[in-house]
């Protein structure tokens, strides 16, 4: 299954020591394919990198296969959604390298190449020495890049690391890849289950509707039901196609400066008149900020959360939105909005998953809704390399909250330690 033939040849200084690793590596491989979770398979696919090879650190990039960009996506020293965001540029980083070239790249001395240090992202207060960088291939297609950071010890790369860290990389391609055509098929086979409610009763509309003879009162409700659930299809596959987009990683972020005020109060007039409808007062609080991220995907999650705080308030409940300067200042997401209503609130229990696809807490309850919305507003979020969370009490309300980028607070498109280091001109070239 492995492409031996760009392998180099295993040099073992210590026979049986390179026999242990090598035991060690099967049993991980097993492992890996027992894995159908795409994030916890690459956590662990990190995890094995940096105990086999012996680093302190290890990163995984996979290849967006619609835009063609390197994003990382696990990383063991790295919390997940700051990192996951970033795309790594092609030319100029060791991973794009290897990632273009499909094949192996190590450095042993940073600190003797300006060029790859001079970038090493402060923020995380990191200091890459050296590190070694293998392509994930699934036959001769680049799918990822794998990296360790940091031998312990500060030994030399040898070429047993190479060998290990490449043979490792085709496994976890592999694994990479079954996981991901499970997602797919486990996501369309929730599609399909979610259409089918509005197709019945659509179709039994219809039906009913070919007979002669129905009253009016009943045909002008049936209508009415058919008009609704048409409703519901569209924004479903509205939400389908955008959940597929951010899954697979292809929704592209387009952003720029704007104000965070301005787009809530935005916001709020569109669902104003809902609101009205069931006399629920907005608040608006907090001093303006600018941010620096996708102004209409923002909208989309602002949209999401607001239609929630009326869709599970009580009549006559208020909404406050707050925009804050975060105290815990992290330097990517510093401001945060939060969107606390005086709903029934969501048990402990429910909580755990609301941001799951599909998930409705109370599927019977009167309203309409597709259990998309907040997994969407999570990713969109994530996807920002910014968080979303929720506070709730039972019968008192809930207050969902998301963080967001303070504008210019830092140059946001630096990519994290690994992949900053510009590679020397190839001479080659
Ligand atoms: N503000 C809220 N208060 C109480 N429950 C909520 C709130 N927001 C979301 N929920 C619960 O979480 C579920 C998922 O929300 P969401 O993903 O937006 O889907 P939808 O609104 O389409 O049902 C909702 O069905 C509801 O049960
Ligand atoms: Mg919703």
């Amino acid at each position: 299954m492995t492409d031996q033939s760009s392998l180099p040849a295993a040099m073992p200084a210590d026979h049986q020591q390179v026999v242990a690793r090598y035991e060690h590596l099967l049993e991980i491989t097993r492992q890996l394919n027992s894995t159908l979770d795409l994030g916890a398979l690459l956590n662990r696919i990190v995890a094995a990198a940096t105990e086999l090879i012996n680093t302190e650190q290890a990163s995984i990039l996979l290849l967006d296969p619609g835009t063609g960009e390197l994003r990382f996506e696990a990383a063991s020293n790295l919390s997940g959604s700051a990192m996951a965001a970033i795309p790594v540029p092609m030319e100029g980083s060791l991973a794009g390298w290897v990632a273009t070239h499909g094949e192996p790249e190590m450095v042993n001395d940073a600190r003797s190449d300006s060029r790859w240090f001079a970038n090493v992202d402060r923020t995380i207060k990191f200091t890459t020495r050296n590190l070694l960088a293998v392509p994930m291939k699934i036959k001769n297609e680049v799918i990822g890049v794998l990296e360790v950071i940091n031998k312990n010890g500060d030994e030399l790369w040898t070429a047993d690391d190479v060998y290990t860290l490449t043979t490792l990389a085709s496994q976890a391609a592999i694994a990479v890849q079954n996981a991901r055509l499970f997602q797919q098929s486990d996501f369309i086979a929730e599609i399909v289950h979610e259409l089918r409610t509005p197709l019945a009763a659509l179709r039994a509309s219809t039906a009913l509707l070919m007979r002669a003879n129905i009253p009016e009162p009943r045909r002008d409700e049936m209508l009415r039901t058919m008009h609704e659930e048409t409703e519901r299809l569209t924004n479903m596959t509205t939400d389908f196609l955008d959940l597929a987009r951010l899954e697979s990683g292809r929704a592209r972020l387009e952003t720029h400066e704007f104000s965070v005020m301005e787009l809530i109060e935005e916001c709020v007039t569109v669902i104003r008149e809902q609101a009205n409808e069931h006399q629920i007062e907005i608040v608006i609080r907090g001093e303006d900020r600018r941010t620096d991220a996708d102004r209409t995907k923002i909208k989309r999650v602002l949209l999401n959360l607001l239609t929630n705080a009326i869709k599970y308030n009580r009549d006559q409940g208020r909404i406050y939105c707050t925009l804050e300067r975060r105290d815990d200042l992290t330097a990517s997401c510093g401001l945060i909005v939060l969107i606390q209503d005086t709903g029934h609130g969501i048990s402990a229990e429910n909580q755990k998953h609301v941001f799951e696809k599909f998930y409705r807490v109370n599927e019977a309850e009167s309203t309409t809704g597709t259990g998309l919305g907040l997994s969407i507003a999570r990713r969109i979020i994530e996807a920002h390399g910014c968080e979303m969370g929720l506070a709730s009490e039972l019968n008192v309300g809930t207050t969902f909250y998301f963080t967001l980028p303070i504008a210019h607070a830092q140059p946001r498109r630096e990519p994290p330690a690994s992949a900053v280091f510009s590679r020397p001109k190839d001479p080659s070239q």
